[in-house]
């Protein structure tokens, strides 16, 4: 089992595949895009089964799927095939934006990868349309609707910002209450691509939890894994339920079980650190899988304790489709 400074089992490893993306969501970049990598900077489909298969080796059992957006690089269900066949791995999922899975949603269930967190910041189309900068709100809704009618376990991430997606709070809880779905609230991270963020957040988790009680009343917690990034809860007599994620609050640091890996190679220990580890020179300069291990191990007995610590370290102007989310 892969084990960091602190004491923290990593288990879980965030791997995106692309950079790039067919939205430009006002959270995560700006509207020109960035500077996305060219193709021989990315990881080949062989080099991140390589890679992932190292950190399977080294006790990794969930490994999700990110990106950038994963459906827009070319081979994803072929390297997804390979990935499902190796021993030791227990779960994979994916974060997308459900523009382009609509034709892979069986394939998906055939492989057993039912658990999809998709990112769906409004449930009203105009404001869909201007937080994501594209007009894909109906296609979106439609691949929502066909995987809860396949049974897959949908969790949609809506990042609040003040004054843009505040008024969906409340209909996005009334949604779950009749759809089998959940809904998490992200707090908002400074990586748009543009500027440091706030240093104090308004909508932050427990103002979240506080509006939702004012209007619902009390509401159930759910028992979750240690370490869960998300607390959640549930409306009695609801299909669904609803959560929240302190993702810029960082209450869950203590118990932190991820690793990420850019789609560049990058190994990044926490979410806020900005020093990376450039696995894919490692790959490159050797094949040798103990050697690349031995890096990963080494890497992961320096790691920050939590996101502060982190950030002290860190620049401004990092782009969450650059980070891999
Ligand atoms: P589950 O496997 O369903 O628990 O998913 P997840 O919440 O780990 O993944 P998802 O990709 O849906 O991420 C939801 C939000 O949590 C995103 O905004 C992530 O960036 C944030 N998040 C995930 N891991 C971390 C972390 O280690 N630190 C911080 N600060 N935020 C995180
Ligand atoms: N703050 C919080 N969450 C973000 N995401 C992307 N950018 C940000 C940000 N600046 C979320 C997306 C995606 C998840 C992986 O990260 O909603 O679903
Ligand atoms: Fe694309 Fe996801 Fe970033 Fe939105 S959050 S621009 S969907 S990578």
């Amino acid at each position: 089992m892969l084990t960091d400074n602190h004491g923290r089992k990593i288990n879980y490893l965030r791997l995106a595949v692309t950079d790039n993306c067919n939205l430009r969501c006002q959270y995560c970049m700006p509207e020109e895009g960035v500077q996305f990598a060219h193709k021989n900077e990315l990881l080949s489909w062989e080099e991140l089964l390589l890679l992932s298969q190292s950190f399977v080796e080294m006790g990794v059992d969930k490994i999700r799927i990110t990106g950038g957006e994963p459906f827009v690089r070319k081979g994803l269900m072929d390297f997804l095939d390979k990935l499902a066949m190796l021993d030791g791995l227990q779960e994979i999922s994916i974060t997308t934006n459900a523009t382009l899975i609509g034709p892979h949603i069986p394939r998906l269930k055939n492989l057993g990868i039912t658990k999809i967190n998709i990112s769906f910041d409004s449930l009203d189309k105009a404001r869909f349309n201007e937080i994501t900068r594209r007009d894909q709100y109906d296609i979106v809704m439609a691949n929502v609707q066909q995987m809860i009618d396949e049974g897959f376990d949908v969790k949609l991430n809506c990042v609040v910002m003040d004054g843009k997606n505040t008024e969906d709070i409340i209909p996005f809880v009334k949604y779950v209450q009749h759809h089998s779905l959940s809904v998490r609230f992200l707090e908002e991270m400074p990586f748009n691509g543009q500027s440091s963020g706030p240093t104090s957040l308004k909508w932050d988790y427990i103002a979240i939890l506080e509006h939702i009680k004012a209007h619902f009343g009390p509401i159930q917690k759910l028992p979750a894994p240690p370490s869960s990034t998300s607390l959640n809860y549930q409306l009695k007599g609801s299909k669904g339920t609803f959560g929240v994620i302190p993702s810029y609050s960082r209450t869950f640091c203590g118990t932190c079980n991820r690793v990420r890996v850019t789609a560049k190679g990058e190994m990044q220990t926490c979410l806020y650190a900005t020093e990376t580890i450039d696995l894919r020179a490692l790959i490159r300069e050797s094949d040798h899988i103990n050697g690349l291990k031995f890096s990963i191990y080494t890497a992961m007995q320096a790691r920050f304790k939590d996101g502060f610590e982190a950030e002290n370290q860190s620049e401004t102007k990092k782009s969450m489709t650059l980070i891999g989310g």
